[in-house]
């Protein structure tokens, strides 16, 4: 009946082979070969329920289940030819049934459809990179947590215009890196119930007549429900662009510490020395230890918000149901995800082996006239000034510290009086970089309390 070169699938239909073009433009199993373990466990639910229906006998059933673990071990094994005239994973999977069990292969694909099949290990593929991520953010938070535990009194220099603002410390700082992490796991874990839908039974668009038990095979696969609408079902790939979207904001994330590491480890800045295990010497220049791990972290964000707009423009005027543009959200999804994992493992190493050197950190936010907040604060404070006022005075004082080239600390009692006669040598107190972290203790604030209670917080959340 069917045409010998023509696919064993729908041969009925047609008469002659693809030409190659064809093949090589809509074969998909070069990539989509990853979706194997998906979608042998698809397979094995919806088999498992067929039976349970009385769609298909028990014994059929039974062989087909097990004829799937025998291809899945040999797909795990490296075992398998992977064919392309056989074109994406389930059909290269269906036909190995076939040689493996024979005639009950065939009906394996009652009452399915390759739409609702690839919606569905798609799903369960991304369901699990999402899992992936949340552990990796997880692994990242704790490290970051272990460096502001050790340094939750450390000062450093907090900047706003890259210009020194006023002094922090070294915990806050990790700290809010963690907060941007940790609303990264948010986003995923939201991303995660709303997708956690089955598309499985959708069948090619329309549902099925067969009287088959979505329920079930939602619940087999760790769905939370069957989706309500098969038309939805099988068109929708909203669940990969959130993925994406939660990928995008996170790789954000990565690259802007990783911005702060490359700054910070450069010898102009010398507040952290990274690890030989993340860095990498130079070729020519004997001195050079590069922070290559970090810029790679950095420039990843441009493949992931790539492929988050990649996956937009392939779905934004597609018609309901499914069209084979689809096809093309794998690649985009299978790349960002492992750059992700990456950036994530490779930040997490740097961070725990970084070393952060306090000196420098504290010699760096005791200078730039950091503590110039904390005497416009005192002025208010002490002399009863309005803020407006005080400012100005500490503009001026700013300017003869600046003038006589040194720092606001090392100005003389009588340097402050000649510019204010009110002030008094009590001002000093709130010059010094530590006593200026210390003062910020509201909630939120930069004083190691503030930090420490931040990190017991967070570590209590983790468990
Ligand atoms: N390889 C296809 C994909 O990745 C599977 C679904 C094909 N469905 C179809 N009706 N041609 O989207």
């Amino acid at each position: 009946m069917t045409n010998d070169q023509s696919n064993a699938m729908w041969g009925g239909r047609f008469a002659a082979g693809p030409d190659a073009i064809m093949e090589a433009i809509n074969a998909s199993i070069s990539f989509d070969q990853r979706l194997a373990a998906q979608d042998i466990a698809g397979s094995r639910a919806h088999a498992a329920m067929l039976a349970a229906t009385g769609i298909i006998s028990d014994t059929d059933s039974q062989a087909i289940r097990e004829g799937l673990l025998t291809v899945l071990s040999e797909i795990e094994g490296g075992r398998f030819a992977f064919s392309t005239a056989l074109e994406d994973i389930h059909m290269n999977v269906e036909a190995r049934l076939k040689e493996v069990i024979g005639e009950p292969a065939g009906r394996l694909h009652t009452a399915r459809s390759r739409n609702d099949q690839v919606a569905t290990d798609f799903r369960l593929w991304v369901r699990d990179q999402i899992d992936a991520a949340l552990a990796g953010l997880e692994a990242l938070i704790r490290a970051l947590l272990a460096q502001a535990e050790a340094g939750a009194d450390w000062v450093m220099p907090g900047f706003t215009h890259l210009q020194t603002a006023q002094p922090v410390t070294w915990g806050h700082y990790m700290m809010a890196y963690v907060e941007m992490f940790a609303r990264d796991m948010g986003r995923f874990a939201d991303a995660r119930a709303r997708m956690n839908e089955c598309p499985l039974g959708a069948a090619a668009l329309a549902g099925t007549s067969f009287p088959i038990d979505r329920h079930m095979t939602a619940a087999a696969l760790g769905f939370d429900r069957p989706m309500a609408n098969s038309l939805d079902a099988v068109s929708d790939r909203d669940f990969a662009l959130e993925f994406l979207g939660a990928a995008s904001i996170c790789a954000m994330h990565l690259s802007r510490f990783a911005e702060e590491l490359v700054i910070w480890s450069s010898a102009q800045f010398r507040f952290v020395t990274l690890s030989d295990r993340f860095s990498t010497g130079s070729s020519i220049m004997p001195q050079k230890k590069n922070p290559d791990a970090a810029e790679l972290i950095r420039a990843k964000i441009g493949r992931i918000m790539g492929a988050n707009v990649a996956l937009m423009m392939v779905m934004k005027g597609l018609p309901l149901a499914y069209s084979k543009d689809m096809q093309e959200d794998k690649e985009q999804v299978f790349d960002a995800a492992d750059s992700l994992m990456l950036a994530l493992a490779a930040m997490e190493g740097m961070v725990r082996d970084m070393h952060a050197n306090r000196p420098a950190l504290e010699a760096a936010a005791a200078s730039g006239f950091s503590t110039a907040t904390d005497l416009a604060d005192w002025l208010v404070r002490a002399l009863g000034m309005p803020f407006r006022d005080a400012h100005h005075v500490t503009g001026r004082l700013v300017a003869l510290a600046e003038a006589k080239g040194c720092d606001l600390p090392d100005l003389t009692l009588a340097d402050m009086q000649g510019v204010h006669a009110g002030i008094g040598a009590a001002v000093f107190d709130v010059l010094g970089v530590h006593n200026s972290v210390a003062s910020r203790v509201s909630y939120g604030g930069t004083a190691p309390d503030q930090v420490r209670a931040q990190v017991a917080r967070w570590k209590e959340r983790l468990g």
